[in-house]
């Protein structure tokens, strides 16, 4: 795998929000992209800033491998006050007229609803989704526990209300599903080769990354869901299907050689990328 050096793009003035890290935007080939730059962890140096980009780049394309689109990304470099930083460049979906509106302002749409827009609660999430009238009711309803399914697979810790939504156009009033973005906080962004190591030699602290956290950052009761036991309770029909529609999909080899192409990260951590994997597929649809 080729890997780019994206400070070599033209620069736009296109700007994007996100908690997590600096973002500008390149050109490539004719295509917009927004670049995430993510910066060092403050507390811990010995973890590499590169996890998140790698993250975004596995998720993503799991994702689309999956069925359930999502953006487009590249793995790069960026190089910046002389120093080369690992940086992944997401095609930018905003075009012909359309615009992402985040789930959040579409909850906010939902006027007897007592949650604000970010309020994750799962039952206020499933009651907009059955009021809204944007989208086929069932077709949202498919698609959100779809991406459920697919970040339990991926350990995804922050699928907020902003991060998963719609494109709106607002000259023809048109509204799709948008593909899937932000998916720097699944596949373990933490870990660092010292947990790296402990996890391949210690079954418990597998066990605890696959049966304990991360959790969801949709809540249940006020509590964030613990995939596993939410999965294994088999409370939502909605959820069940989905489940058996995502797993039908899934090839591990086809995500481990996925791993294995990556160039930037070492062995050890591609091993406990496919190990952690596997473990997760087993422990939640197997
Ligand atoms: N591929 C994309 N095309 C167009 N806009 C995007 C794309 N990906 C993200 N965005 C926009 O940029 C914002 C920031 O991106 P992203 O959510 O990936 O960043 P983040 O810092 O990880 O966010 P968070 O605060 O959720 O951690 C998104 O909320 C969305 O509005
Ligand atoms: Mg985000």
């Amino acid at each position: 795998m080729k890997v780019l050096d994206f400070s070599k793009y033209p620069l736009r003035k296109k700007s994007y929000g996100g908690a997590n890290g600096n973002k500008i935007s390149v050109v490539i080939d004719n295509e917009l992209y927004m670049l995430k730059l993510p910066s060092h962890a403050p507390k811990n140096i010995n973890i590499s800033y590169a996890n998140s980009c790698v993250s975004e780049y596995l998720g993503s394309h799991i994702f689309n491998m999956l069925g359930v689109s999502a953006q487009e990304t590249i793995l790069g470099t960026f190089v910046y006050n002389e120093k080369e930083r690992i940086a992944v460049a997401c095609k930018d979906f905003e075009k012909d007229g359309f615009v992402l509106q985040d789930f959040a302002s579409v909850k906010n749409q939902i006027i007897d609803s007592n949650s604000n827009g970010y309020g994750t609660e799962l039952v206020d999430i499933l009651e907009t989704i059955e009021k809204q009238q944007l989208i086929d009711p069932i077709v949202l309803m498919s698609h959100f526990w779809d991406i459920f399914v697919i970040d339990a697979l991926i350990g995804n810790w922050d699928r907020h209300n902003g991060n998963w939504g719609f494109l709106y156009n607002q000259d023809s009033d048109e509204i799709k599903l948008a593909p899937v973005f932000d998916c720097g906080s699944c596949l373990y962004p933490q870990i660092n080769e010292t947990l790296i190591e402990k996890c391949l030699k210690d079954k418990k602290e597998l066990d605890a990354r696959v049966y304990d956290y991360p959790t969801s950052a949709v809540l249940k009761n006020g509590k964030r869901i613990n995939y596993y036991e939410f999965i294994h309770l088999h409370e939502y029909k909605a959820c069940d299907a989905a489940i058996s529609r995502i797993k039908s999909r899934i090839d591990l080899n086809e995500i481990n050689k996925l791993i294995d192409e990556l160039e930037i990260i070492t062995d050890k951590h591609k091993q406990f990328l496919k190990l952690i994997i596997s473990a997760r597929f087993n422990a939640l649809f197997e």
